[in-house]
């Protein structure tokens, strides 16, 4: 018998550098049989879903974008991963964009709601934790449908970084970054490890901080070089391997932001923690055990992300 031909259909919001890299990523690798993108300026999805589906001829992937600026050709999506707003300029912080990008949330919020109400949403747009939240709030569906992408590329950065200080393969670094997407992050240093040997034993300790610091600066390092626009490359793969992550069943354990219900002794607040992501969304929040050092640095982390929660509700956002 032949097995069932699996149609799976995942929409990218916005066609900014982070969108059209991440439908690009999607499609390359074949993670669903329809790849919408779109966005409000007319001709840009279309343009590169247009150029996409040309590179398919020598690329070899079977997946096919379309690209459109109405909302009804993203019905009945799997997956919706959420890359719409502003990005930063030189100067700015996240939370600068609060506003403008909060409205973007509540208008795609309306069609996702809609049109494809049993989908997983993966939130990139920033403020990132309060932009997953406000997404989640608007959408009404469990939080566990509702996760926001961020460790997984803040840890990458921290990989990268420390790769280069111990001169190792990337291939063999794992790092751990929890908390919020901005300078309050927290990155854990003593879950660093190069092949499973703590990366204590090859750095010194001052090198492992200036990892750290860096790691926490690493978005306004690439805006600052770019001077228009921020990073998309690394933006776009972490949010990829989570929709896989959710598309596949694959069960990783991804640092993610998803709404904390007690973990971590917080309430209601979305941040930064490890997560096994598999097709319900969110399968399980991982509480792993924090030093002194991290659970103050959590504490301040949830304080920003609170201030800012507290101004969109001021904006009548929230
Ligand atoms: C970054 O960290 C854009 O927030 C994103 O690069």
């Amino acid at each position: 018998m032949m097995e069932a031909t699996l149609s799976r259909k995942i929409t990218v919001v916005g066609a900014g550098y982070v969108g059209m890299s991440t439908a690009q990523k999607c499609a390359e690798k074949n993670l669903a049989t329809t790849v919408t993108l779109i966005d409000v300026v007319e001709g840009r999805p279309q343009g590169i879903a247009l150029d996409l589906n040309q590179a398919a001829a020598i690329e070899g992937y079977t997946s096919e974008v379309v690209g459109t600026n109405d909302p009804a050709d993203t019905r009945d999506s799997d997956l919706v991963i959420v890359t719409a707003g502003r990005p930063r300029k030189p100067g700015m912080s996240r939370s600068d964009l609060l506003e403008v990008n909060g409205r973007v949330m509540e208008s795609v919020a309306t069609y996702v709601r809609e049109g494809s109400p049993d989908a997983v949403v993966i939130v990139v747009t920033n403020p990132l934790d309060v932009m997953v939240r406000l997404m989640q709030a608007k959408l009404g569906f469990p939080s566990r449908r509702v996760i926001g992408m961020a460790g997984v590329l803040d840890s990458a950065r921290f990989s990268w970084f420390l790769a280069k200080a111990t001169e190792t393969s990337v291939k063999d670094v794992d790092a751990m970054v929890l908390g919020a997407h901005g300078d309050s992050m927290v990155p854990l240093p003593r879950a660093c490890t190069v092949n499973g040997v703590p990366a204590s034993e090859l750095v010194d300790a001052p090198t492992l901080d200036a990892l750290v610091d860096r790691t926490r600066h690493g978005g306004a390092e690439i805006v600052n070089l770019l001077k228009t626009g921020s990073a998309f490359y690394a933006p776009a793969s972490a949010a990829v391997a989570m929709a896989a992550s959710v598309l596949n069943d694959e069960r990783r354990l991804l640092p993610c932001a998803c709404y904390l219900n007690g973990q971590y002794g917080v309430e209601g607040v979305y941040t930064g923690v490890p997560a096994i992501l598999g097709r319900g969304g969110v399968e399980r929040i991982v509480e792993v055990a924090l030093d002194t050092q991290a659970r103050i640095q959590m504490q301040k982390t949830i304080g920003a992300i609170q201030a800012d929660l507290d101004e969109l509700r001021k904006l009548g956002l929230l």
